[in-house]
């Protein structure tokens, strides 16, 4: 049988690594897809010939709308990354006919719905496993291998760089900006490494998860996104004495009023595994009514493990070339035509419990002034707990935990809280969450 023929949008850190899986497991690849898989043409602005062992033998371009215009191509594989011109890109590919194989959550979370709609009007498939947690097949997961379960709720780590800062506080106390400027070097930074420490691409991710798992359309813009960049190292220290660790989560839950979606620091009880995973790793904890708790975990960046999740999609796609469009599995999970018009909650409406951290002044009767706001607000203390003065101040750090309540009263007992003359600093409030 003919080989599939594969365009490669870019040779970079995931565009190499694709190149070079495809060609160093290219017989047991063709063993499992039933056929030889090629890479015929290529696009990239520059790369490396000495690390693409065989790119002599491929037809290289720096222009990208040369491949998806390439009659020849079947599958054309986008790892250029970016909004543009990666939707103009995919959307000419699907139009001219071809699969399409992504990497890019950016692209799929904003751009996704229109996306689909266009590939299924064209009877292709556009797949995106290696869009979410890089190497670790929770696309798969979640939409072929839990089909038969209601999901209840998905909690992840899902961006490494975030993880790799955090970790690295916690464990030396190292500076932030320099565990950074490392992430980057070691190539699991995006481009915009705000994009990693403010949520963003944890955002991206999510968005995705949620629409696999509850079966709405992508909404990235109703994601409540919050980063990691105002966790100070006593917060770090403060959870670990109270028996928590700090993660950036991304929590997607539906309730009987919406869906939460959300990604922000969390504390998480240090007993459950989820809270042990560390560095750069991945992992993702879907709760499902008929299985329970899964947790995947694995590189959730780099080179070899996202290839390894863009070579399966190939393989995937290459198994569907000759099925009937109509019965291929649907690009979020459900059938279009069946998707939910379930709202996404609004922050304010969502119910979680707090860590608070005050800065108050050491005097009689501060505590029960601020107890007396977050009773009237009806939000219940589970833990208090009174720092010792340093030396000479007058001011102490306060750390409480709260039971749960709705978010919106929590923000109106915090601004209580901040008007007093007592306090005198902001209040530093992160979510708690028991992932049971
Ligand atoms: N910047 C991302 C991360 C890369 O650090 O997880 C994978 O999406």
């Amino acid at each position: 049988m003919e080989p599939v023929k594969v365009g490669l949008l870019g040779l970079g850190t995931v565009g190499g690594g694709t190149f070079n899986v495809l060609r160093r497991n290219a017989a047991e690849i063709s063993r499992r897809a039933g056929r030889d898989i090629r890479v015929v043409h290529a696009a990239a602005r520059q790369y490396d010939p000495a690390a693409l062992e065989g790119i002599d033998q491929v037809q290289v371009t720096d222009d990208a709308f040369e491949v998806v215009n390439n009659p020849e191509v079947d599958i054309v594989v986008e790892l250029i990354g970016g909004y543009s011109p990666a939707r103009e890109l995919v959307l000419q590919a699907i139009e001219n006919g071809k699969h399409v194989v992504t990497a890019n959550k950016a692209l799929i979370a904003l751009h996704g719905n229109e996306i689909f709609a266009a590939a299924q009007e064209k009877g292709v498939t556009v797949a995106f496993e290696a869009a979410v947690a890089g190497g670790i097949p929770i696309i798969k997961a979640v939409r072929e291998g839990l089909a038969a379960n209601h999901i209840e709720w998905i909690a992840g780590i899902i961006n490494g760089t975030g993880n790799f800062i955090l970790t690295e506080m916690r464990d030396k106390g190292r500076d932030f900006a320099e565990v950074l400027a490392e992430a980057q070097a070691l190539g699991y930074a995006e481009a915009d490494p705000t994009f990693d420490v403010e949520g963003i691409d944890a955002a991206h991710k999510l968005t995705i998860l949620a629409s696999l798992a509850f079966g709405i359309p992508l909404q990235f813009d109703a994601c409540y996104t919050e980063g990691i960049s105002k966790i100070e190292p006593q917060d770090v220290a403060y959870a670990e004495e109270l028996g928590y660790r700090i993660k950036h989560l991304g929590i997607t839950r539906k309730t009987g009023r919406g869906v939460e979606l959300r990604v922000h620091p969390t504390l998480i009880p240090e007993r459950r595994l989820i809270a042990n995973v560390d560095g750069v790793m991945n992992a993702v904890l879907v709760q499902g009514d008929a299985v329970g708790p899964t947790l995947y975990y694995g590189a959730g960046a780099g080179s070899l493990p996202t290839a390894s999740a863009v070579v399966a999609d190939i393989i995937d796609v290459t198994r569907t070339l000759t099925t009937d469009p109509g019965n291929r599995v649907p690009h979020l999970a459900f059938q279009p035509d069946e998707l939910s018009d379930l709202p996404v909650l609004e922050m304010a409406q969502v119910v979680t419990a707090y860590y608070l951290r005050l800065t108050v002044e050491d005097r009689p009767g501060v505590l029960a002034k601020l107890t007396g706001i977050l009773g009237d607000a009806g939000i219940s203390i589970e833990a208090i707990k009174q720092q010792e003065p340093g030396e000479g101040e007058t001011q102490v750090p306060l750390v409480m935990l709260t039971h749960t309540v709705e978010e919106g009263r929590m923000n109106d007992a915090i601004a209580a809280i901040e008007a007093l003359d007592v306090v005198t600093a902001p209040v530093m409030r992160i979510r708690v969450e028991q992932l049971q």
